[in-house]
């Protein structure tokens, strides 16, 4: 596993460069994950920066995403919104990947709203749910690829950061409240983090299952971890694109494009309810 170390320097120097490209000033930072674009398409009067015109910021190589920082206002609130993000499996070091997360903060975003396509490991599961991530498993951070492993910066946050409140309460029962409100079923499970771009065998699915996880996904994690060292809200959406594979017998296989498919299709859902929530945020 690679590592690379940057400084808050360096974060604040990036943070520089947005500045002088945007006059805009977001508190809110919203991840968008594979086939989830439209919230950031849609919307008008917005600054966009190509992902390999800042630096420090690498393009990312996966279809559906689109590698675009996007900054405007939903529902009131200033966001700035990473339309597509890169992955460890990418070749890049998860320092790397999670950079925009420190520079987003850097820039003075409090809250970060993180989604991501997600495979159904709970049976119960269809393509197109929506779930509610109310806590995680990072296998890759477990056992040694975690974005904080390096020097640790006091100023950013502490070596030890604790993980049991990762995905903030309040923005839970408000997402929650929003989603009733709204007619949208919103389902809740554990986020299963692998470090892909294999799909899984039938055998780790099953193994996932009995761990506890009811998704699982090949991102999110490292930027959660970097979020709330830096003591960040975190709410975190999966959009099931597809049911897993748990049968070696079985014919179907998953791929990329069935999971692009279903994020265009969830994507009017996962919109409503991201804005529902922006709109009762507190400041
Ligand atoms: N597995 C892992 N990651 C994924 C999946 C999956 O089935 N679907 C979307 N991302």
């Amino acid at each position: 596993m690679d590592h690379e170390v940057f400084t808050r320097q360096q974060y604040g120097e990036i943070a520089q460069f947005i500045r002088a490209r945007t006059e805009r000033r977001p508190t809110v930072g919203l991840i968008l994950g594979s086939g989830l674009n439209a919230l950031a398409d849609e919307m008008t009067d917005a600054d966009r920066l190509a992902f390999d015109q800042i630096p420090g910021f690498v393009g990312t190589t996966v279809q559906g995403h689109q590698g675009k920082l996007v900054f405007g206002n939903i529902s009131g609130q200033e966001v700035v919104i990473m339309q597509g993000r890169v992955h460890a499996y990418e070749g890049h070091s998860m320092q790397r990947v999670t950079l925009p997360v420190r520079v987003m903060a850097e820039l003075g975003v409090r809250t970060l709203i993180v989604t991501n396509a997600a495979g159904g490991v709970n049976p119960s599961f269809r393509a197109g749910d929506l779930m509610l991530i109310v806590d995680h498993i990072g296998f890759m951070t477990m056992v040694g690829g975690n974005p904080l492993w390096g020097p640790n910066d006091e100023t950013l946050g502490p070596r030890f950061p604790a993980m049991n409140n990762a995905y903030d309460k309040q923005l839970r029962r408000l997402t929650l409240e929003v989603a009733r409100e709204r007619g949208i079923d919103l389902k809740q499970g554990v986020y299963a983090g692998l470090g892909g771009p294999t799909f899984e065998t039938p055998a780790e699915i099953r193994f996932l299952r009995m761990a506890g996880a009811d998704a699982c996904g090949m991102s999110t994690v490292p930027e959660v971890i970097v979020a709330r060292h830096m003591g960040l809200r975190v709410l975190g959406i999966s959009g099931i694109s597809n049911a897993t594979i748990d049968d070696p017998d079985a014919e179907e296989s998953a791929n990329h494009e069935e999971v692009l498919a279903a994020g265009r299709e969830m994507t009017p859902k996962l919109m409503d309810l991201i804005r529902g929530v922006l709109e009762r945020l507190p400041n």
